[in-house]
């Protein structure tokens, strides 16, 4: 095991966003601080602003946002930034066996950066050392973004997001 899988008590962060923009902006915050190996999970509601929040994961990472676009056909799409951003979307699959046929697991060997929009279809066990993030819609305008990991690069970037957001957004805990 790496020393950024070192597994610790659970850290957490959850924000409010009022706004598109606010959620581009907390995804560009975050997405500054990630380096090739890191992992993202996000998880929730439909139309939560998974797609959105990488969005702005993809500004941090100096890739212009309007290439951004949920992966279709292809589930997986590649972006090259400051480091290379593999965004992969499993909402359209089917079943497990069409998954596995993907090798999606190729893509968690740290070359790059790995957004993955409904993460909790992913068949088998995503890495320990996973940050994940859960998006609640509040209300039209308003979506909640949980933040949560047990390792130490979860603890590292959850606690540096802390301080770059500091109070522009609503903290819930
Ligand atoms: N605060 C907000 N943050 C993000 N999106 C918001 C917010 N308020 C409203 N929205 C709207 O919610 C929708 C979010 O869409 P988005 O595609 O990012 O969600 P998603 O979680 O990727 O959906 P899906 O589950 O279909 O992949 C958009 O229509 C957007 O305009
Ligand atoms: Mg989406």
């Amino acid at each position: 095991m790496n020393s950024r899988a070192l597994r610790l008590k659970e850290v957490s962060v959850k924000y409010l966003t009022t706004s598109v923009e606010k959620t581009v902006w907390l995804g560009q915050q975050f997405g500054i601080q990630l380096i090739d190996g890191d992992i993202v999970a996000l998880v929730g509601d439909l139309g939560g602003g998974k797609t959105w929040f990488t969005k702005g994961v993809a500004t941090g990472l100096e890739i212009g946002p309007d290439y951004v676009v949920s992966p279709t056909f292809t589930l997986v799409n590649e972006y090259k930034g400051r480091h290379q951003l593999f965004h992969i979307d499993l909402y359209r699959l089917k079943n497990k066996a069409e998954i596995m046929a993907l090798d999606l697991e190729d893509y968690l060997s740290g070359e790059g950066i790995v957004v993955i929009e409904w993460a909790d279809r992913w068949p088998g066990e995503l890495p320990e050392e996973t940050i994940q993030i859960e998006l609640k819609m509040v209300d039209e305008h308003t979506r909640e973004l949980r933040f949560s990991g047990s390792h130490l690069r979860a603890k590292e970037i959850i606690g540096a997001l802390k301080e770059r957001i500091g109070s522009s957004l609503t903290q819930l805990s």
